[in-house]
Order: structure tokens, then C-alpha cells, then sequence
């Protein structure tokens, strides 16, 4: 059967199966067992795994069996910088910071300014790296613990990076890339190289650590291509195969069918837009409503299209009561859309003040968390 939707490093359209998505992509579900396991260990559950918004993963058992036998595992999280950032861009993220305070995990942060030039998103290099380093700022803006963040930028730490890369590039063939990214010949010999780079940060912590550390990768699952290779090459190297977690993508405020998309401002929230910028964003998203008010007193509306309601479930709302009364009350008719994206705008406005004022701040504070050659 032909698929209705791709999911690629680099692209992601159509009506998305996530669980069509953990077969194609040979990932396992995250399970009861799992949630109960991380209760144990970190006292509560992230509203996110609660709701299945992380609902994937690889050797995810692992961690927590070498958590347990109190071996600190790192985290690993990265950033094509390819434009400002959206709320859908911050989704791993709030759950990265959340690990990393459970945890105590060391984040090392990589910042592929290489890979977005690479794949053409700019004609001139610099341009990704200024990108980089507006990123870098959403990124300290989110309370990273300076302590036990790293973030760098490709093309300024490539002397640390590049002699594991070499490493991994020579365990991966042409064959490899055609096969799981579909490369051709027209592809440039930058794009064929890039996944080393992304895979080296996963090795990293052990390489300086001088024993094996445990890396987990909070990520996309539209990102677990480049780790399904890493994991196939790190027992060549003597490395540990690095676990992954995945979340689904925060569906496009346009409307069924599409991610948030920073090609697509109307798409989504971004942390530079206005107050009154995102507030007509919220107002004119498409929601699970009916044409009329009368209809949608009588029949009530649908929340499981709608993104207003994804945006209460997997961002805004934390309170799970509060949550249920939402969707209950959006199905019965007794909610209606104009009221429900006002209740929203509450919460992102807060939200959005607060990261503006984070992110002006950050400004002083690049230097404590950037490495560089
Ligand atoms: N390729 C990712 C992107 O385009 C950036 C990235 C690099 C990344 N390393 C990562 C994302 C590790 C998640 C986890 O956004």
C-alpha cells in the first residue's frame, strides 16, 4: 500500500501514523512498564509521557536499568538552525530540561549550522551560524542548568568533533545513505557526510569520560534515521549504542495534515512573534468546531483534529482534570472554540512573556554555555 504521509530527516508531510511510523522506523512503543519504571526513578511523570506525546523509543530499558545501577546517563539534543524557533521546536526541549533536573544529566546541545547550509536552506554559510546563534538563546531561555550544558555549533567545535566523525564515516557506505535517506546521485558529498557529524555527539561523553557512558537522545521521531545508523556503527567503535526517545510533532495551527513549519509562519507560535502577533495566530487557527454555533451546541465538536486542543494536551495544559474537562466539554457542545482558543491565549501569552524576557537575558549569558575549539 502506498504511504499517505512521509516522515524523513528533512521532510514531513501528510497525515502522519505514528504507529504505522514505529514499524516502518523498527522503533518500540513506549509502555505501562516504562511509565512506571520512570515514576520509580524520577518521582513523577512528565505530562508528555503521561499523554503519549513521547511514545517511542530504543534501549529505553537500558537507561533505566543503568540509572538504577547508578550509572549517570548523559542527555543528547540538537538544533538544525534553519530559522527562528516555534513551539513546536521547544516540545523535546521542555521535556529535555525536565530529564536533565530529574536526572542530573550532563546535555550536550548540538547546534548543525554545517547541515542546514548543506541541505540548501542558505546560500552562504555564516547565515546558518547567525541562525545558530539566535537559536542559542531560545535554547539558554529554556533553564538549562549551565552547570550541565553544552552547546555548540558545528563549525565552531569540529576539532572535537571531527576525529570521531572520521571514525564513523568510515563505517558507513553510499549504499546506507541511499537506503535510509534515498540519496541519488545528485546529492552533494556534504549531505552524503552529515550523518557522522550528528552521530558523533552521542559518543562524545564517553570519549571524554575515558568509560562508557550511557546518551540518551530526546528527539523527533522524523530524526531517528541518522541514530538508526549511529547505533549500527557504535559497537564497531567500542562505543555503547546510544538510546533514543521520541516525540510525536506538534500538529500545524492551519489545520489536519501538516507539522509546524517555520517555512509556514501562520503554521505555528515562534518565540520572537509579538504579543499581538500570536494572539491572531491562536484566533485565526483552524479548529475541531462546527459551522455554526447552533451545530456545535447540538453535536459538539471534534478535539482529536483540532490544534487548539493538541495545544492544551501537549504544551499548555499540565493539569490532567483541567484537560479532561476540556475535551469533555468540547465534545458535549458545551465548550466552544472562540472561548477555548481565549483560555489557550492565557496560557501562551504567560508563557510568551516569560520567554521573552528569558531570552533578552540570555543574551549576557552565551559564553557560559557555548563550546568551542
Ligand atoms: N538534524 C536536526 C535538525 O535538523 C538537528 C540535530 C542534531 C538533532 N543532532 C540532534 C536533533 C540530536 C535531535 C537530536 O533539527
Amino acid at each position: 500500500m502506498p504511504e499517505d504521509f512521509v516522515v524523513t530527516p528533512w521532510e514531513v508531510k501528510g497525515q502522519i501514523d505514528y504507529d504505522r511510523l514505529i514499524t516502518q522506523f523498527g522503533t518500540q512503543r513506549i509502555t505501562e512498564h516504562h511509565l512506571e519504571q520512570i515514576r520509580k526513578a524520577a518521582g513523577d511523570l512528565h505530562p508528555m509521557l503521561r499523554r503519549g506525546v513521547f511514545y517511542s523509543h530504543r534501549d529505553l530499558d537500558w537507561i533505566l536499568d543503568e540509572h538504577r545501577k547508578g550509572n549517570k546517563f548523559a542527555l543528547y539534543t540538537g538544533r538544525g538552525p534553519s530559522s527562528g524557533i516555534h513551539i513546536g521546536h521547544l516540545l523535546p526541549w521542555f521535556f529535555t530540561k525536565w530529564l536533565q533536573d530529574k536526572f542530573g544529566s550532563t546535555l550536550y546541545f548540538q547546534i548543525t549550522d554545517d547541515e542546514k547550509f548543506l541541505f540548501k536552506d542558505f546560500e552562504e554559510l555564516s547565515e546558518a551560524t547567525k541562525v545558530g546563534y539566535d537559536n542559542v538563546l531560545d535554547i539558554i531561555a529554556m533553564g538549562f542548568d549551565r552547570r550541565r550544558t553544552r552547546i555548540f555549533l558545528d563549525t565552531e567545535y569540529i576539532h572535537h568533533l571531527y576525529p570521531i566523525a572520521v571514525e564513523v564515516a568510515k563505517r558507513i557506505t553510499f549504499s546506507t545513505t541511499q537506503a535510509v535517506f534515498g540519496f541519488e546521485n545528485s546529492n552533494n558529498l556534504g549531505e552524503i557526510f552529515y550523518t557522522s557529524i550528528q552521530a558523533v555527539p552521542a559518543f562524545l561523553p564517553t570519549v571524554e569520560a575515558g568509560h562508557e557512558v550511557p546518551v540518551l537522545i530526546p528527539c523527533g521521531i522524523d530524526q531517528d534515521p541518522h541514530f538508526r545508523i549511529t547505533r549500527d556503527v557504535a559497537p564497531k567503535l567500542g562505543y555503547p549504542k546510544p538510546a533514543l526517545i521520541h516525540n510525536k510533532l506538534l500538529p500545524s495551527l492551519l489545520g489536519p495534515g501538516g507539522k509546524m513549519s517555520a517555512s509556514i509562519p501562520a503554521s505555528s507560535i515562534f518565540t520572537t512573534d509579538s504579543i499581538p502577533q500570536a494572539r491572531k495566530k491562536i484566533q485565526d487557527a483552524f479548529t475541531g468546531g462546527r459551522a455554526t454555533v447552533e451545530e456545535q451546541r447540538r453535536l459538539g465538536a471534534n478535539p482529536y483534529i483540532c490544534p487548539i486542543f493538541a495545544s492544551y494536551n501537549f504544551v499548555f495544559e499540565p493539569d490532567d482534570g483541567h484537560l479532561a474537562e476540556v475535551e469533555r466539554t468540547c465534545k458535549s457542545g458545551e465548550r466552544l472554540c472562540g472561548d477555548c482558543k481565549l483560555e489557550l491565549w492565557g496560557k501562551v501569552e504567560a508563557f510568551l512573556e516569560r520567554h521573552h524576557e528569558a531570552r533578552e537575558k540570555a543574551k549576557d549569558r552565551v559564553d557560559d554555555f557555548l563550546v568551542r575549539d
